[in-house]
């Protein structure tokens, strides 16, 4: 079973992958699908035709594999935060095991590139079962997944062919980010200043991911340090804690590399035993308010020998070049959007180590674009 999308008829102009060219993509998909989403007279996030009414909504489910289980979790730190609605996030394909009691009233969002994931199709089957209004948020209108659900929210990131995601997943972090606005209004959770102000955030965030590009040769250049490494670490704090799980995949997926993402908390609680000078700890550590506690997690990993790269900005470096081995300093965003500018960097890690090591970037081993078994 394939997309709807055909490498064939698309080219890679003058790029080495469709990844690469891909990552390039993401300040225009960002562009594109925040205007599907924004009302341009206002500025405000417009409410989308959905089946439920987020004002009253008692709990929301996400579903997702892969990259967009981590979309689902940074998403649920952003309508738990912003709009002040419970919400869980599951792994598709351990949903149906945790078998959660459902009470009518209830609502879940499927999200997916491709919109034909077996797990994720089998986990709606459960939900729609226990009466809860679905909604997908796919890349492909006419997807599985799109027909089975009661509304369908799209990414506007177009056709995606390299297995290892990118675009989609900043385009789908942009439609979670317009949803936790909206429905922080709907639900009286945000005051009229700090809608505006997390708003404008949002739509600098194309402007911001072009930035983030420009880290290109810096990044090229540590992909030359990581190359050699058997484990890396990825640590992140409250929602850079899921990208630093996308980190983790994405190098694991492209350069067959050994990397776990953590929260950075967790470390003292076990994974510290394995810091030594030879396993890189990669730190999502952007300046804002877990700036600290993150930095000294860093510092307990780098008393112990442990080779600190830290992703941050101008506010936050001058802390960190105290004790890490390499910090590279991206643009300084709002908190809020730090989750889906911070992928970027991290995907474009897991390209260039992909590249010096000579894997196969746009199919690597055992993976399919669309996972249509369970
Ligand atoms: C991401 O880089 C992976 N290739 C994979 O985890 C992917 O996100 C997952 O299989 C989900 O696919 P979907 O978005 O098409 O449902």
């Amino acid at each position: 079973k394939t997309t709807a999308f055909s490498g064939a008829a698309i080219g890679k102009g003058n790029y080495r992958h469709f990844m690469e060219k891909e990552l390039h993509e993401h300040p225009a998909v960002i562009g594109d699908t925040l205007r599907q989403y924004v009302d341009p007279a206002t500025r405000a996030v417009a409410r989308p035709a959905l089946p439920f009414d987020p004002a009253t909504l008692p709990r929301l489910w996400l579903s997702g594999c892969g990259s967009a289980f981590i979309v689902c979790q940074t998403a649920r730190y952003w309508f738990e935060n912003i709009a002040r609605l419970p919400c869980d996030a599951d792994v598709a394909s351990e949903l149906r095991y945790r078998d959660p009691p459902l009470t009518k009233g209830g609502a879940a969002m499927f999200v997916s590139q491709s919109g034909e994931t077996a797990d994720n199709l089998a986990a709606m089957k459960l939900l729609r079962t226990g009466g809860q209004a679905l909604v997908s948020v796919v890349n492909v209108p006419e997807s599985t997944m799109s027909r089975e659900s009661d509304a369908t929210l799209m990414t506007v990131a177009g056709p995606e062919i390299s297995v290892a995601s990118t675009k989609a997943f900043t385009a789908q972090l942009s439609v979670m980010a317009c949803l936790a606005l909206n429905f922080a209004r709907a639900r009286g959770a945000i005051d009229a200043a700090e809608e505006a102000r997390l708003t404008t955030a949002l739509l600098e965030v194309p402007e911001h991911a072009a930035k983030m590009l420009d880290a290109s040769a810096e990044i090229e250049a540590l992909a030359e340090d990581i190359k050699g490494a058997r484990d890396v670490l990825y640590l992140g704090r409250g929602s850079m804690f899921p990208i630093a799980l996308e980190g983790a995949l994405k190098l694991k997926e492209l350069s067959y590399i050994h990397a776990e993402g953590y929260a950075a908390g967790e470390m003292k609680h076990g994974p510290i035993a394995l810091i030594d000078e030879k396993v890189p700890v990669i730190s999502l550590c952007p300046s804002g308010p877990l700036f600290e506690k993150t930095a000294s997690n860093l510092q307990e990993a780098a008393a112990r020998g442990g080779r600190i790269i830290a992703f941050t900005d101008e506010d936050g470096a001058p802390a960190l070049r105290r004790f890490a081995s390499r910090v590279v300093v991206l643009p300084k965003v709002d908190p809020f959007v730090a989750p889906i500018l911070h992928a970027i960097p991290v995907q474009m890690l897991a390209y260039h180590v992909a590249v010096l090591k000579g894997t196969d970037v746009d199919q690597p081993r055992n993976l399919a674009k669309a996972v249509t078994v369970e």
